[in-house]
């Protein structure tokens, strides 16, 4: 699904470069669910954005469902996007001024899907994450959760081989974050592949598999029992 090898990247700050990944080799089967931990500053975002080819390695290659990401073009590689990568962030980037099935139709509107069966679509995942009484409120009407899984509807809705969520809980209490990691819990017994990012070591137990980054470095890759 994700195979990742001897990826780098750089950053320039003013003067100093920034190594935020050095050498990171990483698998990813379909199927699996994987947490990335790892302090502040370790490269996790970095890591997510070249998996989500929102952004590419100075060195190393990315396959991503079997095709080299370095060597497609640009259409392509958006197309690529669409098709394999729903992505969930913490501060969950809806759209304030359309409702919670308005912004889980997004992503269709740039395909060819009709509009009668996009709504149908985005009504029936809005049900899969417990929203359904909630799909025609803005989401300033809904608390931090429900936005939450506003976004991971949106993030389902081309029915993406992988989900990668970026400390999805990062704004959530405690409570939510519990019930925001058993939705993910129930996607991946559906067989949907996830990687999130998080810092908390409750959330990295509901993951099959945790990866730990240090100074852009893989530092520990380890199954949970
Ligand atoms: N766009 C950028 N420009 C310059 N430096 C960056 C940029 N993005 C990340 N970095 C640096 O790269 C390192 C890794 O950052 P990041 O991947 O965001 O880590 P994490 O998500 O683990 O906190 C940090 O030192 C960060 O300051
Ligand atoms: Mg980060």
């Amino acid at each position: 699904m994700i195979r990742v090898r001897g990826i780098s990247k750089t950053y320039q700050m003013g003067n100093t470069l920034v190594k935020a990944l050095d050498g990171v080799d990483l698998h990813i089967p379909q199927n699996e669910f994987v947490a990335i931990m790892g302090p502040s500053g370790s490269g996790k975002s970095t890591l997510m954005n070249i998996l989500g080819c929102l952004d590419q390695p100075d060195n190393g290659s990315y396959q991503l469902a079997g095709e080299e990401v370095a060597s497609i073009d640009d259409d392509q590689l958006a197309s690529l996007r669409n098709r394999s990568i729903g992505f969930v962030f913490q501060t969950f980037n809806l759209q304030a001024r359309r409702t919670a099935l308005e912004n889980v139709m997004l992503p269709l509107r740039f395909s060819n899907c009709p509009k009668v069966e996009a709504r149908e679509r985005a009504t029936q995942i809005l049900s899969k994450v417990g929203l359904a009484e909630r799909a025609h409120h803005r989401p300033s009407e809904l608390s931090g959760g429900q936005r939450q899984r506003v976004a991971i509807a949106r993030a389902l809705i081309n029915q993406p081989e992988i989900i990668l969520a970026d400390e999805p809980t990062g704004n959530l209490d405690s409570k939510t974050t519990e019930e925001i990691m058993n939705l993910f819990h129930h996607l991946h017994q559906q067989g949907q592949t996830i990687v999130v990012v998080t810092h908390e070591d409750e959330i990295a137990q509901h993951a099959q598999r945790v990866v730990t980054l240090r100074d852009g470095k893989i530092k520990e890759d380890k199954f949970n029992d």
